[in-house]
């Protein structure tokens, strides 16, 4: 085909567009009957319908019959990569442990290096390929993977080289963290300084080397690491030029928000326990605030994260499964934005936002993806839907009638 006349190769017409862009001044960014079109796997078209003549753009055109298109949905806080099960731990909290006391015990996180360090590469990727399966089955177009259950050198670059392995695998776009600083691995007990300057002066350079994560994490709680040592690993990090994201206010107050804040870090991620003045150091400081539903639900927490107070700073709120073994083995993004809604009183439209364009900048892409927008990556979904609050309000049903990854219809 002579692209020389082409706006797009392939053209969505009668569309309505959860455009999720807050240039578009209407809840979810809504564009009732748009076309929108894409080339080289870029958003190159977004117009009315009747605003321009289809045959000039001499594209393939699909006619959406009015359904419903938002961007691809973004999971920015996965443990994605593990080895083995935390099934008999689950056991033992329904029958009265605490997440903190078994791992006090060596279990936890611990339990799951174990399992993590004893298998390879390729057996990580195996594992790890039913629950990506699960994500993207239901839209989710980019996912961020955590490393943190190898605590070596050896087994973190590993569990780093895994996930750039899936990505090669699937139609998704993956980006990886550094989490080193999860938990002690045991050889290092009694020495957590030493540890903190293995992550700082061996594993950040050489990941930042070879170019095996976008974005380094930390866990703050009393359980992990202080706030000096968090404080040591983000410094660690600036220098490397990796981009900065944080486990804070979990399971207690450690101030770590305000901290990652200064950091002009990504996201901080949790935050049940952050107080005013962690949302004060928030507000303006670019950091996305992203809520994990499902740890809070999957650990029985009753403390909810200060949603109102957040949303009065203005700070952006993401959403994200914190899939993992011990606290959300939920693989569900679509569920978290229903819990996201029903536990800590998000609209549907900011559980959308929490998914899709907030998402984006907590990884980093702001630019690139999370809006339905012209220049932006064409990572798009098309609903049989009314309403995008369907989306939040509906669970267990899929209406994806495509997923579309940088421009291309896969199967749904
Ligand atoms: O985000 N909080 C620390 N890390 C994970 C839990 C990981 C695990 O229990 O294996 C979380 O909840
Ligand atoms: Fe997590």
């Amino acid at each position: 085909m002579d692209r020389s006349f082409c706006t797009a190769e392939k053209v969505w017409t009668n569309v309505k567009l959860a455009t999720m862009d807050p240039e578009v001044k209407a809840v979810y960014g809504l564009l009732d009957r748009h076309a929108i079109g894409v080339l080289d796997g870029r958003i190159t078209l977004l117009k009315p319908m009747g605003s321009f003549n289809i045959d000039e753009v001499a594209a393939e055109v699909i006619d959406a019959g009015g359904m419903c298109m938002t961007p691809g949905l973004i999971d920015s806080h996965t443990h994605l990569i593990y080895g083995g099960q935390r099934t008999a731990e689950f056991s033992r909290r329904q029958e009265g442990a605490s997440y903190a006391e078994i791992a006090c015990e060596g279990g936890g996180i611990l339990s799951t290096v174990r399992a993590t360090r004893a298998l390879s590469e390729a057996e990580l990727v195996e594992q790890a390929r039913p629950r990506l399966e699960a994500l993207l089955a239901e839209g989710v177009t980019t996912v961020e993977v955590k490393s943190g259950y190898g605590l070596t050198v050896k087994d973190e670059l590993k569990m780093l080289r895994a996930v750039r392995t899936l990505a090669t695998d699937f139609p998704v776009r993956l980006r990886s963290t550094l989490l080193a600083a999860h938990a002690l691995p045991p050889e290092y007990s009694g020495r957590t300084d030493a540890y903190i300057e293995l992550i700082c002066n061996e594993l950040i350079p050489q990941v930042a080397q070879l170019g095996l994560a976008e974005a380094v994490d930390v866990f703050c709680e009393p359980i992990a690491f202080s706030l000096t040592q968090c404080e040591r690993v983000f410094t660690a990090a600036q220098a490397a030029g990796l981009g900065i994201k944080a486990h804070v206010e979990q399971l207690s107050n450690s101030q770590g928000a305000a901290l990652a804040a200064q950091y002009a870090a990504w996201s901080v991620d949790h935050l049940e326990y952050l107080d005013e003045a962690g949302i004060a150091a928030l507000k303006d400081s670019g950091t996305v605030a992203t809520l994990l539903p499902g740890a809070f639900y999957f650990l029985g927490e009753t403390r909810q994260p200060p949603v109102d107070a957040l949303r009065q700073a203005q700070v952006p709120l993401a959403v994200a499964s914190d899939l993992n073994p011990g606290s959300s083995p939920l693989a569900s993004l679509r569920l978290m934005m229903n819990m996201a809604a029903v536990l800590f009183g998000l609209t549907p439209e900011e559980a959308l936002q929490g998914t899709t364009c907030h998402a984006a900048v907590a990884l980093g892409l702001g630019e690139e993806v999370g809006m339905l927008k012209v220049g932006m990556a064409a990572d798009m979904l098309l609903w049989e839907i009314d309403d995008p609050a369907q989306l939040t309000c509906e669970f267990g049903v899929n209406r994806l009638q495509q997923r579309i990854f940088a421009g291309k219809v896969q199967d749904a």
